[in-house]
């Protein structure tokens, strides 16, 4: 049996999902969703990750238990990812307590195998990034980087894991496997960065950080935040460190692709490839490292006050459904570079491939088809002119996404449907009608209509709603797998009734409102 399994990273929940977040799991839901026409089975698993200081700093704040801001801002998440029509399989919270327990075994396991031990430390923290910085890693103020923060100087005795011991193997495993980091332009950074790898802090001193993951053997320290996050992917799987693990570990484990943000590739790469090591469990075939969404071009911040979330993107474009969002955000960036989002860039993009390219077509294409024929498809008219561009098409939107090129495979579809607009123009069909040229026109209309059955299979991962309605028009089950598409798709007789006819993409011409409104 053929599986595809993919994680996004978990999010903190000590703010509000924004479109960063969104631009994640919506890549990784496309991904999903593609890979469920070609596997058996698919898996896909998202969470929120809710211990750390900064959860317990905000929670303390606002007055409130760190429960209870988790509860609440994990319900955010998952409210918007329902918004955005992410399935996600598994939604692991990092309170629950099945993880936890599965992750005080692991801490346990590693401390028995002598890869963790205990150690007096002095270092700076970052609470953004939840982890400590070497002086090299500040910059010129010493302040972190990322959150332009000064650090704090925390003086502890911490369990430490013993990530020197299998730096050489990490470093021989991505050599040896050139696709186990992409994009691939991301491999090198990671070996810099193993060059001077020290073995890192996985605990923290309880009088200091009380909303975490109690180490079982030593209740004075809880797990800090890496260990706790990153075990997510096994635990949400149903691993067990006795062996006993769940089916769809069994099934999944290791998955496909680890889809993260380019800020959080060390841990992945480094971190927990040791940690998997040190545990004997296999390793994720694939961590991909997105880059990051920008705003008009800045940087989201909540101190600029530009952070949009993207319940407020649908809300401000009176969005029915997500798909042109998730069609302009997995379009936005390029190849794991970063990406913008812009009101007016949305609006362009998606009224030029959605709406002017392929709802127009499908539109234009099946008005004709009333007109002239009562909506009927004769035998006669089974003759697809287009099917070598089609079929090429489908294997490279395939290819492309075996190559995590999301962008390259939205832009493959919108050329075939580009060619088709241009056929249609090229053979006038309504010219042909006129001049009695019954047999020509059915088949330039039989030609399009059957190109659009495809076109709606290969963008069904990007926009589901637009193709579940292409594939009410077009009478056509959406939910086949890509092996299974025929030449000829579309059945003969009736396929349309004048009623039945609508535009499955409208324009976004709405005045852009509320702009302002969008910002949190
Ligand atoms: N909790 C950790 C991840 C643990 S994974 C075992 C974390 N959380 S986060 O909320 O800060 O970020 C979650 C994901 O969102 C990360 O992959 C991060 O890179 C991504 N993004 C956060 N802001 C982003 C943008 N502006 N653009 C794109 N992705 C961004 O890190």
């Amino acid at each position: 049996m053929e599986t595809f399994s993919i994680t996004t990273a978990i999010d903190y929940v000590n703010g509000e999902p924004h479109i960063g977040h969104a631009y994640e799991k919506i890549l990784t839901d496309i991904v999903a969703r593609h890979y469920k026409k070609r596997a058996d089975k698919v898996f896909f698993l998202s969470g929120t990750d809710e211990h750390g200081i900064k959860i317990q700093k905000t929670a303390k704040s606002l007055n409130i238990t760190p429960k209870e801001l988790c509860d609440k801002n994990s319900k955010a998440f998952i409210d918007s990812w329902k918004l955005l029509d992410i399935e996600y399989n598994k939604f692991i919270r990092t309170t629950d307590d099945y993880h936890k327990k599965t992750v005080q075994d692991i801490f346990e396991k590693l401390l028995e195998n002598g890869d963790i031990y205990k150690h007096k430390y002095k270092g700076l923290y970052c609470s953004g990034c939840e982890c400590f910085l070497a002086d090299k890693d500040l910059d010129e103020n010493g302040n972190c980087p990322i959150h332009n923060k000064k650090p704090e100087l925390v003086e502890e005795e911490n369990y430490f894991f013993k990530l020197t011991k299998y730096k050489d193997k990490i470093i021989d495993h991505i050599k040896k496997n050139p696709k186990f980091i992409q994009p691939e332009f991301r491999v090198q950074e990671v070996l810099n960065q193993l060059e001077n790898i020290e073995d890192i802090s996985v605990s923290r001193a309880k009088t200091n950080v009380e909303w975490g993951i109690e180490v079982k053997s030593d209740p004075t320290q809880v797990i800090y935040v890496w260990i706790d996050a990153l075990s997510n992917y096994i635990t949400g799987l149903g691993y067990s460190t006795d062996g006993n693990c769940e089916e769809n570990f069994k099934d999944f484990w290791p998955v496909n692709y680890h889809i993260i943000g380019k800020d959080i590739l060390k841990f992945h790469s480094i971190y927990w490839i040791g940690i998997l090591m040190a545990l004997g469990v296999e390793l994720p075939k694939s961590i991909y490292a997105h880059g990051w969404i920008m705003i008009d071009k800045n940087k989201m911040s909540k101190s600029t006050g530009n952070v949009i979330s993207p319940k407020s993107i649908m809300e401000s474009f009176n969005l029915k459904s997500p798909d042109a969002l998730r069609y302009f955000m997995a379009t936005s960036a390029i190849g794991g570079k970063d990406g913008n989002y812009s009101d007016i860039d949305f609006k362009e993009k998606v009224n030029a491939d959605l709406a002017n390219n392929i709802g127009n077509l499908l539109n234009r294409t099946l008005n004709m088809l009333f007109k002239y024929f009562d909506g009927d498809i004769k035998e006669e008219f089974i003759n697809d002119n287009l099917i070598n561009k089609t079929e090429e098409t489908i294997k490279e939107v395939q290819l492309c996404f075996d190559n995590m090129d999301i962008q390259g495979a939205a832009s493959k579809i919108v050329s075939l449907s580009d060619e088709a607009n241009k056929y249609v123009n090229d053979n006038a069909p309504w010219t042909l009608y006129k001049e009695g040229k019954i047999l020509e026109c059915g088949c330039v209309l039989y030609t399009i209509l059957n190109l659009m059955v495809k076109i709606a299979l290969l963008i069904d991962a990007f926009c589901p709603n637009i193709s579940k309605d292409m594939a009410q028009e077009l009478k056509f089950d959406i939910n086949i797998k890509f092996k299974d598409i025929k030449k000829n798709m579309l059945k003969t007789g009736k396929l349309i009734t004048k009623e039945e006819i609508h535009p499955v993409f409208l324009r976004l011409d709405s005045e852009i409102i509320g702009s302002e409104a969008k910002k949190g």
